[in-house]
């Protein structure tokens, strides 16, 4: 055998040996250097091959390919399941245990009141209205003096509240707003007003000594009670379907003249009389008027020339029976378990 085929193998077993011992890539890349690179051993033994004769040459230059190919092969082989080990490594670093508890961040929902406020609100804002806000600590002359409530007047007494001063209190009724409307806006005006509210009273299953009503605002040129009735039986329908119907009442407010409570068929029994209605079969909802002339003039609104509506809604009355929650101290006591049903 020729002294360059004996030079050829033994390289061969040489890199047979190496090969089996390599664990990652850059190995193979510098075991493919150092022995198919330019400068590498096969490359340098096939320098040798000028010096051969013409019938060994093409014998010699076989058995170097054979050897190149199967270094390469080698190589590919190696590299592959190389590769495919890290792959493995990885993938066991990366698993996951789908036992472990997830972290679900559950969404929150609109508290059932605020639900019907806005739902309230949105029917007056299709009629035309705004809305508009105002403090729930309030001047004694805008929650009674201007709506014609003097310091001793009788309806006082069940509207007593929460006072910071002699004339600072926690606003007992969102009327004052009406004040502050008018005092700031000229007619026409068509306001909406919702609210926090205040008063002395004891909690039990229809009371509470916070509350909420949505105050209404309508003054113009030329309105009436009709204007009134036509709005509010809107109201009514648009929130508690089209066979609800209203009943007014003759009623005493100092701030509205002629006045009424207002009663909606019975969200429950449809009229007939029920629990909910003690057998009424009509739920009192509000209260309204015509804005007394001398509120308007209170405000610098001439009474000769503009008239106007008011009225007040009860939101808690009105949430719970859209809602058919039965106690109302369930609204503020903010238990998850009774808030997720109204999501
Ligand atoms: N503020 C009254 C109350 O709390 C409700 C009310 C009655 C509001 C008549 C009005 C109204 O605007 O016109 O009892």
């Amino acid at each position: 055998m020729s002294d360059l085929k004996q030079q050829l193998l033994s390289i061969k077993d040489e890199f047979d040996a190496k090969v089996l011992n390599i664990t990652n890539s850059q190995e193979a890349d510098a075991l493919r250097v150092a022995y198919l690179g330019k400068k590498g051993e096969l490359t340098g033994v096939l320098r040798g091959m000028g010096s051969l004769s013409p019938e060994e040459r093409p014998v010699i230059g076989q058995v170097a390919n054979e050897v190149r190919a199967h270094m390469e092969e080698e190589l590919t082989t190696k590299i592959a399941a190389i590769k495919e080990a890290e792959k493995q490594e990885k993938l066991k670093n990366e698993v996951i245990d789908v036992t472990l508890p997830s972290k679900i961040r559950r969404a929150g929902a609109r508290h059932p009141m605020y639900q019907a406020i806005n739902e309230i609100c949105d029917i007056f804002l299709g009629l035309g209205y705004t809305i508009g806000e105002g403090p729930e600590v309030e001047y004694d002359e805008y929650n009674f003096e201007k709506l014609r409530l003097p310091k001793g007047h009788p309806a006082r007494d069940t509207q007593d509240t929460f006072y910071i001063s002699e004339n600072i209190l926690l606003r007992t009724q969102t009327s004052p707003m009406q004040i502050r409307i008018m005092e700031n806006n000229k007619p026409p005006i068509k306001v909406v007003c919702p609210g926090k509210v205040y008063r002395q009273d004891t909690m039990d299953s229809t009371h509470s000594p916070i509350f909420h009503q949505i105050e209404g605002l309508v003054v113009d040129k030329g309105v009436t009670m009709g204007d009134l009735v036509g709005s509010l039986k809107l109201f009514a329908k648009k929130l508690f379907g089209e066979e609800t119907e209203i009943r007014l009442r003759p009623h005493h407010f100092p701030f509205t003249e002629p006045s009424c409570e207002v009663d909606l068929t019975c969200w429950s029994c449809g009229g007939k009389g029920c629990r909910v209605c003690k057998g009424e079969g009509w739920i009192e909802v509000l209260g309204a008027g015509m804005v007394h002339p001398e509120v308007l003039e209170n405000c610098g609104i001439d009474s000769e020339v503009y008239s106007g509506f008011a009225f007040g809604i009860g939101v808690e009355r009105t949430a719970m029976g859209r809602f058919g929650i039965d106690d109302i101290r369930l609204l503020y006591e903010n238990d998850v378990r009774f808030l997720k049903q109204f999501k």
